[in-house]
């Protein structure tokens, strides 16, 4: 018998240096109706994610997450940038380990701002969040494989590759890769990035 996770705790709201995530709300569905239906963002995902996506995609998806978040199974995060506050780029979720399914976080950010750490940025706060706030053992995260991007969040996180299995993506059929991020691991990683010298501080301070 699979014992049911304890409920999470209401959603907080977390920062990082560039981003501020949110609960989501109704009111960022108009945003994530623009933002999100497109074949570069949808194509990897699950096939959960209705294709082509419908008129009332986002309001429907916020209804669940809204009911997710208040029966304590998922944290449902909006990411916005600290110096555009006004607007959703992106989203980002964490929900407990059901013993099965080998997956507790899922993430998408607007192309137009692909490519800057942006993603690792927010998957390194919900990390930490959920260590040192939740006190999870271990978080484990998948992927596609042909999605390098996400497989690289991974890689950048410090994520143990532990093998493939066959998964169904909005494209088709094709392999998943599974990761593990221990909690003894990670932690270890946060202590020794705060001891390691800051070489910039130390370039700029030689260069004065
Ligand atoms: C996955 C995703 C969230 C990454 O967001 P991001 O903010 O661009 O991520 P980051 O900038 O923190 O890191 C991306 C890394 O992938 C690399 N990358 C991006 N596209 C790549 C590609 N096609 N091939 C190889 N590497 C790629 C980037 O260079 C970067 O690595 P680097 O910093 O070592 O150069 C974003 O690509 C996305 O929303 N994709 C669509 C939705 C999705 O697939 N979600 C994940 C489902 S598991």
């Amino acid at each position: 018998m699979t014992i049911p996770p304890k409920p999470l705790p209401p959603t907080p709201v977390l920062e990082t240096k560039r981003l501020i995530l949110r609960p989501l709300v109704p009111a960022d569905a108009p945003v994530i109706q623009r933002r999100f239906p497109h074949w570069e963002i949808v194509r990897y995902l699950n096939p959960r994610v209705p294709w082509p996506y419908p008129a009332d995609g986002a309001i429907r998806f916020i209804e669940t997450c809204q009911g997710e978040m208040a029966r304590g199974e998922k944290h449902h995060w909006a990411i916005r940038l600290k110096d555009e506050p006004g607007e959703l780029i992106g989203s980002i979720n964490l929900w407990p380990d059901d013993g099965q399914s080998r997956d507790m976080r899922g993430f998408w950010l607007d192309p137009e701002f692909q490519g800057r750490g942006l993603m690792t940025e927010a998957a390194d706060r919900v990390t930490d969040y959920a260590f040192h706030d939740l006190d999870w053992p271990h978080l484990w995260v998948s992927n596609a494989e042909p999605n390098r991007a996400s497989a690289r969040v991974k890689e950048r996180q410090g994520a143990r590759l532990v093998g493939f299995e066959p998964f169904r993506s909005v494209s088709g059929d094709g392999r998943r890769m599974v990761w593990l991020i221990e909690k003894e691991a990670w932690l270890a990683r946060s202590t020794e990035a705060s001891a390691r010298p800051n070489i910039a501080a130390d370039e700029a301070k030689r260069g004065e």
